[in-house]
């Protein structure tokens, strides 16, 4: 049993007063479940006030990006060690935004986790086609691009100490969330491609949905057999409409 992972990506939002109040409210609501981890992604000024309230609790803590190098002249970027440092666990690398809007490239998403990984930080790998990239029948391919990116430099094993998230780009923040069917195929995709290299590391691999996952859909996609959790962003703002989310995977174990 692969377990579910519930992921707040909070984006660029909150501030000291309302994360302590966001952060308060899910670790007091978190379930008590060893088969539903809960993790939160704060704006880096924001972690190391929001691990002080996470470390002993059951909810993880995570960063939105890290930057491919180790040290030195980079301003403006931060460190796998660093965030290590103030007690993250995990990272999300290659998220849509920042592929489109900060033009990471697959090959820089790749190095990224890598670096995590160097660090002993759990990257969350996303993927997902544009809604024009679905509707000319390239979403397989586009998934692969991504996927082969970080398969080819990093390795099938590497994979191992990873989690995956697939977004399709339309459904992110537009409340058009992919039917349950629509995301277990591009699921049921990854995991193919990554058994045809190695069927134990794909068996193992958590593959996250995201894309306008709420309390009231979060079940229909989580009950899929390819699809261990989410990754959610508006949602994950508030404590009880994250907590209704981690429920409906409760509800599935
Ligand atoms: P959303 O964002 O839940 O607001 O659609 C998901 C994400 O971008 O990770």
């Amino acid at each position: 049993m692969r377990g579910y992972l519930v992921a707040g990506n909070w984006k660029m939002n909150g501030s000291n007063v309302a994360n302590a109040e966001l952060v308060d409210g899910i670790i007091a609501g978190a379930p008590q479940s060893d088969l539903v981890e809960l993790l939160v992604c704060p704006p880096f000024p924001y972690l190391s006030a929001v691990a002080a309230k996470t470390s002993g609790s059951n909810v993880r803590l995570g960063a939105q990006t890290i930057s491919e190098h180790e040290s030195g002249a980079f301003t403006g970027e931060t460190a796998g060690s660093m965030l290590r440092d103030v007690g993250c666990e995990y990272v999300i690398v290659g998220h849509s935004e920042r592929r489109a809007l900060m033009g990471e490239t697959s090959q820089a998403v790749a190095d990224k986790f890598m670096a995590a990984q160097k660090c002993g930080l759990t990257p969350i790998l996303c993927v997902g086609e544009t809604l024009e990239q679905r509707e000319s029948g390239k979403t397989e391919a586009v998934i692969d691009e991504q996927l082969n990116a970080v398969l080819d430099s990093a390795g099938i094993d590497a994979f191992g100490r990873a989690v995956i998230a697939y977004e399709p780009v339309w459904a992110i923040g537009t409340g058009m969330t992919a039917t349950p069917d629509q995301a277990q195929e591009v699921h049921r995709h990854i995991r193919a491609l990554l058994e045809a290299k190695s069927e134990s590391v794909a068996e193992g691999v958590k593959i996250l949905y995201g894309g306008s996952v709420k309390g009231d859909n979060a079940g229909g996609l989580f009950s899929n057999p390819d699809i261990d959790g989410g990754l959610i962003g508006g949602a994950s703002l508030k404590s009880e409409d994250f907590l209704a989310i981690a429920e409906a995977a409760v509800a599935i174990c």
